[in-house]
Order: structure tokens, then sequence, then C-alpha cells
């Protein structure tokens, strides 16, 4: 019998329980959602070849060099010199682009260059898109009137045909010398129209899975593999030519094109809250001293007031100069990522302290990676599970049996990742499984998301992932459908419904059988037990912990190595015990406490 106990008040669903993860891996925003064409653009990348290849044509002589000195802004110190020496023909550079340009017939594309000129030459410099295999231009023009002053020149170019892997060559048909500081290409089509935007299809399908939020910008790219390459928010922000280029990772050069205010209008335009995850001094291989820990603190700080504070604050004037002075309104930050241990809880506290003295509303995220910070209190955890799907069927019932006077919960990173393939239905299901768990827990369970979400099918560094696209197509997994679905039709308030058998249970009947979800590994139980009761009458009891095994426990791996339990729940049924065939009137019950693990 199923009863929906529609006389009880149940629980109210949190209305930002699915959101998405928006990190900066597998080209998911470099070569992805960030619309840019040209990879490499203002060669700051080590050796100019990256993705750029001289060019020449006829009898024309050239020479091509990258030059110091010469630039037109701090932070992006490289040009590359381009000289025609003479003869006949063109000296120039291609640049490939993330795999190829993916260029549509009809479209326009705004080309930007920032460059300087020899003295007295005026150009032209010709402008052309092409496949990248060879053969005719699908789009050209000419830049004319070049001076000897760093200028921006801008060029609209229009595709005569669709061409999916073309390059982009700037070429000097007659003798001259230019500098090229930038050179950046988008489509005049963006998400929303904005410049320095957003891949209109890529973004058509976030804006279909109804984000509650966007957590973002990573994952490991906020961590670094060092604090070199950790993520500084206040160098991806202000003229995309001036921003700070850094090493990613997950193993690409990101122009941070994709800035924390293009983030911040992501969101905007996805309607969905923003929560940004802040470095907290702690990459996967360094820990800031805590004596220079202000910097990193300040930071975040900074963070908050610029994409909230009043257009007469210090950050949020640099805001209001940037286009736009009405706040973002940021409700949620996170204070690191996948960081632990007394590390992180000794800095953890540092920004507690400080982001709740200025900010006390902002609601401020903590890493649950192998225990929580105890140095503050925690208001919402960040919790995160890849695993098989067999985790994620054992764990719907996970969060039924969390205290509800803790932190709050966000499953901030989830994803069935073995037996998985590209993404396939039985993980799909496995994840649909976990999340009505999820939502049934919603009053602790407050906001969830899935992750990866994105990958580029050429620089795919983690698999499955929620999309996959190319240069101009994209395909979508059996998850992001379950995303979807659960997205749009989140219910608000959830009654409590009981599924009982009354009388002698039929032959077959399901035996008492449970589960806790512990973690995914190197779980640490304080105690595990199992007790069998008939009625009031107590049939069965065992701890775990202290050996005694009479129960069958799933999966087989059921060890205790100083109280570290090598596995990821505690499986029980009873058929095995007893011989029972009727189980009528039994209740199982399953304790556990985790004092740590992953
Ligand atoms: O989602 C991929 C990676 O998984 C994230 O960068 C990190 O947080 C986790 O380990």
């Amino acid at each position: 019998r199923l009863e929906v106990q529609v006389d009880q008040p149940g629980i109210a669903v949190s209305r930002s329980l699915y959101g998405i993860f928006f990190e900066e891996i597998n080209s998911a925003g470099d070569g992805g959602v960030y619309a840019e064409l040209v990879r490499n653009r203002s060669f700051e990348e080590p050796g100019w070849t990256n993705h750029w290849v001289p060019v020449t044509s006829g009898s024309a002589q050239g020479a091509w060099e990258i030059t110091l000195g010469s630039f037109s802004s701090t932070n992006n110190q490289r040009a590359l010199r381009l000289e025609h020496r003479g003869g006949s023909g063109e000296v120039g550079v291609a640049n490939e682009g993330w795999f190829g340009m993916g260029i549509r017939e009809g479209e326009t594309y705004v080309l930007r260059v920032r460059l300087r000129a020899a003295s007295g030459f005026t150009g032209p410099l010709l402008v052309r898109l092409e496949p990248a295999s060879g053969g005719y231009a699908v789009a050209s023009g000419l830049l004319y009137g070049l001076g000897s002053e760093w200028r921006d020149y801008e060029l609209e170019l229009r595709a005569s045909r669709t061409e999916p892997r073309a390059q982009l060559v700037l070429a000097l048909p007659s003798a001259g010398t230019v500098w090229l500081d930038y050179v950046s290409l988008f489509p005049l089509q963006t998400w929303n129209a904005r410049t320095n935007g957003l891949r209109h299809d890529l973004m058509a399908r976030l804006a279909d899975l109804h984000p509650a939020f966007v957590r973002f910008p990573g994952g490991c790219w906020v961590e670094g593999e060092w604090l070199t390459n950790a993520y500084r928010w206040k160098d991806t922000i202000g003229p995309p030519p001036d921003r700070v280029t850094r090493w990613n990772l997950w193993g690409y050069w990101s122009p941070n094109g994709l800035g924390f205010l293009e983030y911040l209008l992501m969101c905007r335009d996805l309607g969905a809250e923003p929560l940004f995850v802040v470095n907290c001094g702690m990459s996967h291989r360094e820990v800031v001293p805590m004596a220079e820990m202000d910097a990193w603190v300040q930071d975040a700080l900074d963070a908050v007031e610029f994409a909230n504070g009043p257009v007469t604050s210090r950050w949020g004037s640099v805001r209001a100069a940037l286009g736009y002075p009405e706040p973002f309104g940021l409700k949620y930050l996170q204070i690191g990522n996948e960081n632990g241990g007394s590390a992180y809880n000794e800095r953890y506290a540092l920004f507690y302290d400080a982001l709740k003295a200025r900010y006390p509303d902002i609601q401020l995220v903590a890493c649950d990676w192998g225990g929580l910070p105890v140095s503050r209190p925690v208001e919402i955890s960040d919790e995160h599970y890849y695993n098989a799907p067999r985790f994620f069927l054992a764990n719907a019932r996970k969060y039924d049996f969390y205290p509800r006077n803790g932190p709050r919960i966000f499953v901030g990173e989830y994803a069935v990742t073995s037996g998985a393939g590209n993404g396939n239905l039985m993980g799909a299901l496995a994840e649909a499984a976990f999340m009505t768990g999820l939502e049934r827990n919603s009053d602790v369970v407050v906001m969830a998301s899935y992750a990866p979400l994105l990958a580029r099918l050429e620089n795919k560094a983690w698999n499955p992932d929620l999309i996959y696209f190319d240069a101009t197509t994209h395909v979508l997994t059996p998850s992001y459908h379950v995303q979807r679905m659960f997205a749009r039709n989140r219910p608000d308030r959830l009654l409590p419904a009981v599924l009982s058998w009354q009388g002698l249970a039929p032959p077959g009947t399901i035996p008492p059988r449970g589960a806790i979800g512990l973690g995914s590994w190197n779980t640490r139980v304080e105690y595990a037990d199992v007790t069998v009761r008939q009625g009031t009458n107590v049939l069965y009891a065992s701890d775990f912990a202290r050996g005694a095994s009479e129960w069958r426990v799933y999966r087989g791996q059921w060890s205790v190595m100083n109280g570290v339990y090598r596995q990821d729940a505690l499986i029980v049924d009873c058929r095995s015990v007893t011989g029972e065939t009727t189980w009528s009137n039994y209740t199982l019950t399953l304790r556990a406490r985790k004092l740590g693990g992953q």
C-alpha cells in the first residue's frame, strides 16, 4: 500500500536544488562556450607557434619574430612582428583556432586586431577565413589605413558557406611590417548579443536545464596544480587584450576571456544565482603560509564587492566602469575546492571571519573533503561523488539519515564515472535514483550539480560529461535529460509517502534490506550496527565495528583496518540470516556514524 500523507506538512523543496557546475575543464569555456575562435590570441603562450603557422605564397620573402618590449599592455607583453621583405605573393600567419574554427554560411564574424605598423606603412592587411585543409576563402576583407601607434582595428567578415574546420589568415600582400599584439574573432551573434560573449547553441542547452545556480569557475581549475596557476579573479577582468593568460592544469592555456564579469553575466542571462568558488590559499601542491594569507582573503572580500558593491565602492566602481552599475546580488561564496585537513581548517577560519564581519548575509560553502572544517561554523557543506551506478543506487536513501541540525548540504559534483562510457542510460538512471533522495531530503540538501558539464570532443580531460561538442555541433547524454527532467519538474513541497505491507507478505516479498552511504573511499566510521525487530522484539543486533558479521553484507569488501572501512556503503540484506519467507512486521535499523573520509 502506498500512502501519501496529505495531512502532513511535508518538506519545502529548495528552490535552488538543481543548478549547474561550470568549470574551465575540457575546453568548456575556452574553445567552448566562450565564443572566441582564435587560440593564443595575444601570442602569450610560450613559443608563438602555438596554434599559429607562417604562411607565404609565390616568391614573397618573409620574417616572423616574437618581440618583447613593443607591447600595448603590461599583461600582454609579447607581439608578433610580421615582415614582408619583397617578392610577389603574401607573407602572413594562420591561426588554427580551437581544433578548427566552425564557420557558418551567412553568419557575420567580427575581427578585432591590436597592431601597429612600421612608420610609413599603411597596409593593407589581408584577412581571410579559409578551410584548414586548403581551398577557397569562405570570407575575406582588407584593413587599410594602418598607423605606427598601437591601435585597435575592427573588421566584419560574412561567411559565404559553412566550413567546420576553418583557419584565420592575416597576410601582407606587399612589402611592409606590422606588429600584431592581439587577434580576436567572434561570431556577431552571441548569447544575448554580448560583445566578448558566449556561444549561442551551447548556452541554449544550458538555459534549457533551468539552472537555479551556477557554481563556477571550478573545480581544480580554482586550485591550480601550483599557486602560480591558481585562479585569481582580478586577472580576469578588464579589456580582453589586457588580461593575464594562465596555464590550466587541465592541459591548455586560458586567455581568461571568460572572466569573473562574464561568469556573472552568464548567471544573469540564465536567471541563475552565481556561486563563486575562491581559492583558499591552497593549490594541489602548495599552501600559502598563514602569514601571507591576507592577500587571498582580501581577494575574496573584493570579489564580493565587485559583484555587489555600490558604484561608490572601490570594486563596485570598477564594475560600473566596465558598464555594469547594477549589482549582481552574489549570495553564495565557496571557500576552496576539495580542500581539507588542518591547512584548510586554519584558512577557512580566516575567510569565514573576514567575510562574515563584512558581509554577514553571504552564504559560505565549505568543502567536505575528508571531513568538514571545525574551526568555524559550516553553513553549507560541499560533497562530491564520482562512482559506479551501484553506489548511486545504494545511496538513494543516504540523506534520509542525515542529521537535520547540521550544515545544509550542497552536492556540488556528482556523476556515474565507472561503467558509464561517454554517458549511458545505466549511469543516468543511477543518478536519477540518487536525485530522488536529494529531492526527498531537500530540507537538508539545498543544492546539487552534476559534473563536469561540458566537454569539447577534441580536448576531453574527463569522462563522462553532460554535453559533448565540437566546433559546430553538440550531443546531449542521457544524464543531461535526467538533469533537465528533474530541474524542470522540481516540486515546491514533498509530502511523506509510506510503502507498507499488511498481513503476511506474499512469497517473494522483499525482506528487510537497507543501505547507508558512507562516502566513497577510506571512510572512517565510529560504529555501524544493524538491528532487526519483529514488532517490538529485537531479534538480531550486531555491531560491525566490533566484528560481528553474521549479516550478509553486500559488496564483499567489508573490511576493517584500524577503523577504516574500505567501501562506500553499509548494505544489509536479511534473507540469508533467518531463512524467513514471510517477512511481515519486521523492521531493519541501520546506524553508522561517519567520522571522516571521502
Ligand atoms: O569535475 C572534475 C573535477 O573533479 C573537478 O575539477 C574537481 O573538483 C573534482 O575532483
